[in-house]
């Protein structure tokens, strides 16, 4: 396990709610890979016989971004935050290296974590309805998936960054009060 300092980015939760150690905390963006909500949450934000949904990248044109926060974690923490994020993402995602930009244009190399398709969580794409659908009647252990949904909204508000994908599904969500 690395005891070298690494950048942790940040596309989901973490953007909201580090639970991590870190030393430097920057606004980032990763080119080609967009943010989808297509991967199965049965132990976060659902339960084993009712997921909810979560977010995963999946790569696409080289014109699509995904932004987020990238985490400077020191050489100290790295090991315990490595097997604490490995266990923590058990249900399906998996370590990727990945180059991000600043909004000053510098690069930083960086850990994500993401969830391909056909994993056993996989959920996979569907009709944007059915997503708000299955997100607004989720619950699990860390709390509704409604609010997952919102508070990603927010934070990416907050980031000044467009993401379509999310903001249809937080219009829907507001429009449906169950
Ligand atoms: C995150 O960026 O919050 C995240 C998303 C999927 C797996 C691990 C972390």
């Amino acid at each position: 396990m690395s005891a070298n300092p690494f950048w942790l980015f940040g596309y989901g939760s973490l953007i909201w709610k580090p639970d991590l150690p870190y030393s430097d905390r920057v606004p980032a963006r990763l080119r080609g890979w967009s943010r989808r909500f297509w991967q199965g949450s049965h132990d976060h934000r659902g339960l084993p016989d009712a997921p909810g949904r979560v977010v995963t990248l999946v790569e696409s044109a080289p014109d699509c971004c995904c932004d987020g926060i990238a985490y400077r974690v020191p050489a100290d923490a790295a090991a315990a935050v490595l097997a604490g994020l490995d266990h923590r993402e058990k249900n399906g995602y998996e370590r990727h290296r990945v180059n991000l930009a600043t909004r000053n244009g510098d690069a930083i190399e960086a850990l994500i974590y993401v969830a391909a398709p056909g994993n056993f969580a996989w959920l996979g794409p569907a009709p944007l309805a059915a997503i708000a659908a299955q997100i607004a009647g989720a619950h699990g252990p860390s709390g509704s998936n409604r609010e997952y949904l919102q508070r990603l909204a927010e934070s990416l508000r907050l980031l000044d960054s467009d993401d379509d994908h999310v903001f249809a599904l937080e219009a829907l969500l507001s429009s449906d009060r169950t």
